[in-house]
């Protein structure tokens, strides 16, 4: 018998050039920096699913009570028949979960990771033989376009977007603003009742916060420093990642948790060319992961395009879960 293959779009053929070019460049700051979306190699993303399972990182555990709480009220605002565009699929785990409710005519995922993406499609598509699988390997956050064939494939249908667990706070307000309107005009593509249902951390007191980047088996850390190894292979650098440790802090003012590699000792790395020296103490700034209030998400979710937004959260008002759509 012939088992049927998910139809995959590579699209995010790694434009090494200029990867290498923003990574230079982001090193060569004053405060060095790297953009978080290089944490997501194979490994990387391993790593981030080992973090969801920590005790210390609720806001998986948190979004998945919402999820199965208030699972009618959330699936009675779904479009039926629709195709769901799984905006960071990972290991798609989260869309799959909510097939039990609702089942979707057509999956498309989408995620940066592209060889960890097109495996676990491979045995989603196994799993669910009669559901139109299509992956779609895209660096996401510079553009959200899809090849003509996928667009005619998904025309004449509503769409349901997702971006659960609080991706969303991994860009600056700024960004996540225009990003929300490129996912308005989307759902503005689909038939009615299309809509976003998207997943975002709250703001709280500083030690839960501190304590979910920070955990005590060092996983964390592990993620953190993995993206030097990462930086190591596209630029044929020299980090030794013995020399850095995981930092992380909230910062209250810009409503932010961030993650910093610091170094242990003075040195000097070897970047294709360059050079930059680091003091003992001197950080790389590699992650933010902004927190909302309700009131400024909504705000933002509205000022986007949407028209009508809902929201959701658990027990402890640690995440809210928001339905966003356009009547
Ligand atoms: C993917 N993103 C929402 C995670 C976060 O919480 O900002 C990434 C992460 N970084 C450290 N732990 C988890």
């Amino acid at each position: 018998m012939q088992v049927k293959q998910p139809l995959f779009f590579d699209t995010h053929q790694e434009n090494k050039d200029a990867d290498i070019q923003e990574l230079i460049q982001g090193l060569l700051c004053p405060q060095a920096t790297l953009s978080p979306k290089y944490f997501y190699d194979e490994l990387g993303s391993v790593l981030f699913d080992a973090i969801t399972l920590l005790p210390e990182y609720y806001p998986t555990r948190a979004e998945l009570e919402i999820f199965v709480d208030q699972a009618n009220e959330i699936h009675a605002q779904f479009p039926k028949q629709a195709t769901w565009v799984d905006l960071g699929a990972g290991n798609c785990q989260k869309a799959v979960m909510l097939f039990t409710h609702t089942m979707p005519a057509s999956y498309v995922a989408v995620d940066i990771s592209t060889k960890y993406l097109s495996n676990n499609l491979k045995d989603l598509q196994a799993k669910y033989s009669e559901l139109n699988v299509v992956g779609l390997g895209i660096d996401f956050s510079s553009s959200l376009t899809f090849p003509e064939t996928l667009k005619e494939q998904m025309a004449g249908q509503p769409l349901l977007a997702l971006y659960l667990g609080s991706s969303l706070g991994n860009f600056h307000p700024t960004e996540a603003f225009y990003f929300l309107q490129r996912l308005a005009d989307l759902c503005k593509t689909g038939q009615p009742g299309s809509g976003l249902i998207i997943g975002i951390d709250l703001v709280k007191d500083s030690q839960t916060l501190e304590r979910a980047y920070a955990d005590e088996l060092g996983v964390t850390a592990a993620f953190n420093l993995n993206v030097l190894r990462r930086v190591n292979s596209l630029l044929s650098s020299d980090f030794d990642l013995r020399d850095w440790q995981h930092f992380a802090r909230f910062n209250a003012q810009e409503s932010r948790v961030e993650m910093h590699l610091i170094a242990k000792r003075n040195l000097v790395v070897n970047l294709q060319g360059h050079q930059r020296a680091f003091k003992k103490d001197e950080s790389i700034h590699t992650e933010n992961s902004y927190k909302w209030s309700i009131k400024n998400f909504s705000d933002q979710l509205l000022k986007s395009g949407f028209t009508s937004v809902k929201h959701w959260t658990d027990s402890k008002s640690h995440f809210g879960l928001f339905w966003a759509s356009l009547h």
